[in-house]
């Protein structure tokens, strides 16, 4: 995060390419089935010929893995299912030394319960030293304490439930927006923010390049915590008005950068994950000027194809309104904001399988097509482990077969409401978390090469044939496609800071645009056919001279006054303007 800088473009950042490691999914290096650090050691000379320039390492702190590690009870520690200290330090120093830089996981809107702060807050009980590091309320007067509704307020949590339990000891409840193993810290205590600062700090010093921030929007609550709106038939309200974005979150990540970053002089990264951000609000969250965050991760375009019911209500995704989400965040952040870019991550399905068509004739190029649309956009793009293979959604059979808290949570409740198990399935095998976190897919040996044990989570059966070693070897592979993808991020300053011009917004089936980089008098035509039919499209004037810099298929047709794109086509064209 340089000082003075005149606007995002000029920062480090603006040609880099993020790669999300997934620790608990990515390589087992003792057979225990649960990957960790030596793994990851193992592989970076494969995240290297990838060309990536970051990794983000979601959390390896020790933890009791409600959440897989997103509930942390020690944030200066390892836990030992992924290793020690020093493995960490052996990893960073094979990062740099292969010029990749390494940024972590900060989960500080919540702890685990486990964690010391929150032991002592609790055992401490009303008036005790750290009681007040968290969110502490009385019951809701005239109702049983600890019976449904005696909740302090009616907000739901994002794991099904209330987002209140109930402390026998001391009578009161505390917050968690999450799974009552991640109780909300208390961000107007000016205590946590210096602790939190303070172990950032720890961390920048030991060598980390930056930080991905959980859920950092969601650290403000509005002052009497007000019941939320009920949408449905549920009896939680919906809090978000409450807490995404709350009254004093810019305040709080300017004190952190003041504190934390300020006057460090190496380059880094800090990236806010905001569900619920806004275009005007994540603009003032990456003004570089306001010295809060470099850029964050927004959720529009991954909640187009989701109904009223929620996350697991699946809808066809409409590609008009793919366009037009991040059209409007291509162009709304403008000089003075910077967009990450990112179908997949560990919380996403497998963007083949969602946005695309992952039968064996079309998947490899719709893979390509997908990347080759999100790369081409303006902003820092990040990889999630296995989409550069197009890895695909698992074949979950029955519940048994799922792992994450968040689906296990939702079947539990919606069977108890009645609901026919065959469709809450069917949503969990196409929205579950655990369609990301299916074991990496390095060989077509048993369990993908992943681990010689036996996987916390079984791998996809389609490593036979999709895995890292067979793509390495084949210059057509979705691999090579990411590859290069990367590489022209590199070299061609359009990519990086070309204008966006989103173009036939109305189409249906074709997503083009043009970006336009005065500077070195460049534009590029990017050109996708996003569908298994033929596709005539007429070029806009003077295409006719350009050179092609990307194809997804072996022959593209060539550039005349119109061009058929074949099923899942995908092309990038540059013209000279000078
Ligand atoms: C973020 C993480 C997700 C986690 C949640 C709570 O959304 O990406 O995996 O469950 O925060 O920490």
């Amino acid at each position: 995060m340089p000082e003075n800088v005149a606007g995002p473009a000029d920062s480090w950042w603006s040609d880099a390419v993020v790669y999300q490691i997934y620790p608990r999914s990515f390589a087992d290096s003792d057979a225990d089935g649960v990957g960790d650090l030596q793994g990851i050691i193992e592989r970076l000379d494969y995240l290297a010929e990838l060309g990536v320039d970051v990794l983000w390492l979601s959390p390896v702190y020790p933890s009791p893995h409600d959440d897989n590690g997103y509930d942390i009870s020690d944030y200066q520690d390892i836990d030992p299912l992924f290793g020690t200290l020093a493995d960490f330090d052996r990893l960073l120093a094979g990062v740099h030394e292969r010029g990749m830089k390494l940024v972590m996981d900060l989960v500080v809107n919540h702890t685990s319960d486990e964690h010391s702060w929150f032991t002592a807050s609790r055992d401490g009980g009303p008036g005790g030293p750290r009681r007040d590091w968290y969110v502490w309320r009385p019951p809701r007067e005239g109702v049983q304490p600890g019976t449904p509704g005696a909740e302090p307020n009616n907000w739901g949590s994002f794991f099904s439930g209330p987002a209140w339990e109930y402390d026998e000891a001391s009578g009161e409840y505390y917050l968690h927006l999450f799974s009552r193993k991640q109780p909300d810290l208390n961000w107007d205590n000016p205590e946590v923010r210096q602790a939190v600062y303070a172990m950032m700090r720890w961390w920048l010093d030991r060598g980390v390049d930056g930080f991905r921030m959980d859920v950092i929007n969601l650290i403000s609550k509005v002052p009497g915590l007000p019941d939320g709106p009920v949408h449905g038939a549920g009896r939680h309200g919906d809090g978000s008005a409450h807490y995404v974005c709350g009254p004093r979150v810019h305040d709080y990540l300017a004190e952190m950068h003041r504190e934390v970053f300020a006057g460090r002089t190496r380059p880094l990264l800090t990236v806010g994950e905001m569900p619920g951000v806004t275009v005007d609000e994540a603009r003032l969250f990456t003004d570089p000027a306001r010295r809060e965050v470099d850029m964050v991760f927004q959720f529009e375009h991954v909640g187009l194809d989701q109904g009223p019911g929620g996350k697991f209500d699946v809808r066809p995704l409409k590609l008009t309104d793919l366009k037009a989400s991040l059209g409007r965040w291509q162009t709304g952040l403008g000089e003075r904001g910077w967009n990450s870019l990112y179908f997949s991550n560990h919380d996403q399905p497998r963007v083949v399988s969602r946005f695309g068509d992952d039968s064996p004739a079309h998947r490899d190029r719709s893979a390509k097509l997908i990347a080759t649309v999100l790369h081409l956009h303006r902003g820092t793009p990040y990889v999630y482990q296995g989409e550069e293979l197009g890895m695909a959604n698992a074949p979950f059979t029955s519940i048994d077969d799922f792992r994450d808290i968040e689906s296990l949570n939702h079947h539990r409740d919606q069977l108890a409401l009645g609901a026919d198990e065959t469709d809450v399935l069917e949503g969990l095998r196409q929205r579950g978390r655990d369609n990301a976190r299916t074991p990496m897919q390095w060989d077509a040996t048993e369990h993908g090469g992943f681990t010689t044990g036996t996987p916390w989570i079984a791998a996809n059966p389609d490593h036979k044939h999709v895995n890292a070693e067979a793509q390495l070897a084949d210059p057509d592979s979705v691999f090579h496609h990411y590859r290069r993808l990367i590489g022209l991020r590199h070299t061609e300053p359009a990519v990086t800071h070309g204008d966006f011009s989103l173009l036939h917004p109305d189409h249906e089936r074709l997503y083009a645009f043009t970006r336009h980089h005065a500077a070195s008098a460049t534009e590029l035509l990017v050109l996708a056919n996003f569908g298994g039919d033929e596709l005539t499209v007429e070029l806009p004037d003077g295409w006719e001279h350009g050179d092609t810099l990307v194809t997804n298929v072996p022959d593209p047709s060539p550039l005349t006054g119109r061009v058929t794109l074949r099923p899942w086509e995908a092309r990038v064209h540059r013209r000279r303007t000078a």
